[in-house]
């Protein structure tokens, strides 16, 4: 008899997550956070800053005043699927549902370094390959943890490797048993 096993813990809320009918995409950064995270890197005189998703503007409205800032926000009609502008940067708390397509439309969008807050889960290693496909790679990594936010979350710098140079995240690839139990590692 095979039994199904159950699901606990972590394992639990993430399938509850994965299960959403309407996901909740609208949850707004602290604006103390968009702050540390906007004074954690230099900004230069004129360059372009997309907000992709502004929501009530914890990072747009806290941009330097050195910058030009531009932004979408679904629910006030700018579709960021449909920008064309063409940004230096990218900040933004991206909604959580459709992270690969975002992910996509950001490298699309060509910057030289996108920012993204995300769930600590979200930040996998064959997304991390994506980035590194098309020249980006992680120049800046922060943990941080907003209470009543499930788990921690990471804030994520990817910036052209050309100008950013060499990323000090590794990647040492997957492990999965054979069939005599012993792991070895999976070609990717
Ligand atoms: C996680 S919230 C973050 C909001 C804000 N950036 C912040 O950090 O407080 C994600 C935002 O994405 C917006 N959004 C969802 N889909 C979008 C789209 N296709 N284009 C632009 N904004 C979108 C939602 O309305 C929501 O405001």
């Amino acid at each position: 008899m095979t039994t199904k096993k159950k699901n606990t813990g972590i394992s639990k809320t993430l399938h509850s997550i994965n299960a959403r009918t309407s996901p909740n995409d609208k949850i707004m950064t602290p604006k103390e956070l968009a702050k540390k995270i906007i004074d954690s890197v230099e900004w230069e005189d004129g360059e372009i800053v997309l907000d992709s998703c502004r929501g009530e503007g914890s990072f747009y409205n806290q941009l330097p005043n050195n910058v030009n800032k531009i932004w979408c926000e679904i629910d006030e009609g700018k579709d960021f699927y449909n920008c064309n502008e063409l940004p230096n940067t990218i900040i933004q708390n991206p909604p959580y549902s459709h992270l690969n397509n975002w992910f996509d439309k950001c490298k699309e969008l060509n910057p030289k370094r996108m920012c993204f807050l995300l769930h600590m889960y979200a930040l996998t290693d064959t997304r991390i390959k994506n980035f590194e496909n098309v020249g980006y790679i992680i120049y800046k990594l922060d943990i941080t943890k907003v209470h009543e936010w499930f788990g921690h979350q990471v804030v994520v710098w990817f910036g052209k490797k050309e100008i950013y140079g060499n990323s000090i995240i590794g990647n040492l690839g997957r492990y999965k048993r054979n069939k005599d139990g012993v792991y070895i590692k999976q070609i990717t």
